[in-house]
């Protein structure tokens, strides 16, 4: 008996992944598993996020079902986006499946999203459950860093480094634009670390004049060819609307080059298999230690824990200092 789960009172942990995929979630499965077997707690996967809760499509996971998963993007349990979930009806008729399975808890990998159905299901049913962050926006509240920001940072930036190759051999500009739901920590990471001439995204729109009158200093310097990097969503606008309204307003052409979920794919860089290994071992450790309803997290190279409903509806900002260094290095 393990000395975390004395009176081993938790026999039986589930493992959902919900909301879009992220590498390093197969990581994060991998640490919950391993972590419980270690404690002699069986451990039950529910494949394809809460439809698959709802409708009982659990396996048992085991030392095996672990094999060779760490370094592959996407999620064995497969996910989805469930909108039924939102029914109270659905939510009863998961815990029904959850208690039918003899689960004790659930650890859900996921985001802002799959965590606000696993707090109601909470708040409804008592059912106990764990949130693990994932997801490449790395846009939830109370934790510095999600599982697959990472990588996706990564494979936006290796995208930019190859068209920055293209771009001044035809003395190009242009606009690349990435994933980030309606936040900009993908588009600020990328732009600093890939040199773009600018960045737009939600947190600090900038008028399209403005990016025009950067183009236009640039060339006057004898700059010819520049990479503009912007986040998704509505506010500042998708690439395609920029290049069309730098087209129109000062003729300049833009070639448009959109990342879109060639970012959330690919073997999860290192760091994200660290800290999916963390926060999924860290989560079984709280929950052993009676935690539940909280989210496990990283602050400042510190494991947290905090109550979901303490961070649901927070918006989570980037740093004004990077903010800042951002406008300084592109200008
Ligand atoms: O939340 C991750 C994310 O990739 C966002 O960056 C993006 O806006 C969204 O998911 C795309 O969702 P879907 O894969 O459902 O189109």
């Amino acid at each position: 008996m393990s000395a975390l789960n004395p009176k081993n009172k938790i026999k039986n942990i589930a493992i959902i992944t919900s909301g879009g995929d992220a590498p390093g979630m197969n990581a994060a499965i991998r640490a919950v598993t391993r972590v419980s077997l270690y404690h002699e707690i069986k451990v039950t996967g529910v494949i394809g996020g809460y439809s698959g809760l709802i409708t009982g499509q659990f396996i048992n996971l085991d030392m095996s079902s672990m094999a060779n998963i760490l370094k592959h993007g996407g999620t064995i349990l497969k996910t989805g986006r469930c909108a039924e979930f939102m029914q109270a009806a659905a939510r009863k008729q998961a815990f029904e499946q959850l208690v039918r399975a003899g689960v004790d808890a659930f650890v859900c990998i996921g985001g802002d999203g799959s965590f606000t159905g696993a707090h109601t299901l909470f708040t409804e049913h008592g059912f106990s459950y764990i949130g693990v962050p994932a997801t490449i926006d790395n846009d939830i509240f109370g934790t510095d860093y999600s599982i697959g920001f990472d990588t996706a940072v990564n494979v936006a930036l290796d995208a930019i480094d190859r068209i920055r190759d293209t771009a001044s051999s035809h003395d190009r500009l242009f606009i690349v634009e990435v994933m980030g739901h309606d936040s900009g920590f993908i588009a600020v990471d990328v732009g600093v670390a890939g040199g773009a001439e600018e960045i737009f995204f939600p947190e600090n729109p900038i008028a399209v004049e403005q990016a025009i009158e950067h183009i236009k200093r640039s060339v006057a310097r004898g700059k010819k060819s520049s990479i503009l990097v912007t986040a998704e969503g509505k506010k500042p606008g998708r690439a395609y609307d920029l290049a069309e309204a730098i087209r129109k307003r000062a003729g300049f052409e833009a070639r448009v080059c959109v990342l879109g979920h060639v970012q959330r794919g690919g073997s999860p860089t290192a760091r994200d298999r660290i800290l999916a290994s963390r926060l999924g071992a860290y989560a079984i450790e709280k929950l052993l230690q009676g935690e539940s309803d909280v989210m496990v997290g990283i602050q400042g190279e510190k494991l947290v824990t905090h109550k979901v409903g303490s961070i649901l509806g927070k918006k989570k900002q980037i740093p004004n200092e990077l903010i800042k260094l951002a406008q300084i290095l592109s200008a």
